[in-house]
């Protein structure tokens, strides 16, 4: 007998999980989605909504390649519930920018903070959220902000450079 067919015929098996409806904006537009309330915000991004410029890595909340503004505040998708993110607004790499780039965009590439695909995304949310409560930190502030997004290859030397491009553009030393 084949147990995994017996399993996936059976139409009580395949409905245990309950599925629930959600309404959220991202990046300024309307989502309406099922889906189960244990799944990830990363998850529902990523594949759902085709929104793959956030990336995954640890899955864990360590890492911060995942993260995403939540009614404003800087969260780790990964660790964010379906349920959680009913009626809120969220705000991705995908709504940094547009036809031109966004000014931590273009700080990136101009000092060289732009280094890799996986880290890229979440250090400039992380970096929009620190210039959003503070528009002029210090080197210290920059480190403080980014210590949970972490660089396990190049290093944060072109990130911080570019973070204190912004600052001093805003009357910070
Ligand atoms: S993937 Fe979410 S913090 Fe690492
Ligand atoms: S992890 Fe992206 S540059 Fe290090």
């Amino acid at each position: 007998m084949d147990l995994n067919n017996e399993v996936l015929e059976n139409p009580i098996a395949t409905n245990i999980e309950p599925m629930i409806k959600l309404t959220f904006t991202v990046n300024e537009e309307q989502y309406e989605i099922q889906t189960s309330p244990t799944e990830k915000l990363i998850h529902i991004l990523r594949e759902q909504l085709n929104l793959a410029g956030t990336k995954i890595s640890c899955g864990i909340g360590r890492c911060g390649a995942c993260s995403v503004l939540l009614d404003g505040e800087l969260v780790n998708a990964c660790l964010v519930m379906a349920y959680q993110v009913n009626g809120k607004s969220i705000t991705t790499i995908e709504g940094i920018g547009g036809v031109t780039f966004d000014e931590v965009q273009e700080a990136f590439l101009t000092e060289g903070g732009f280094q890799c695909g996986y880290c890229t995304s979440g250090m400039i949310i992380a970096v929009k959220y620190l210039l959003a409560l503070n528009p002029t930190p210090t080197e210290t502030d920059i480190k403080e902000a980014l210590a949970g997004n972490l660089c396990r290859c190049t290093g944060y030397g072109g990130i911080i450079r570019s973070v204190q491009s912004l600052s001093a553009k805003n009357g910070g030393i």
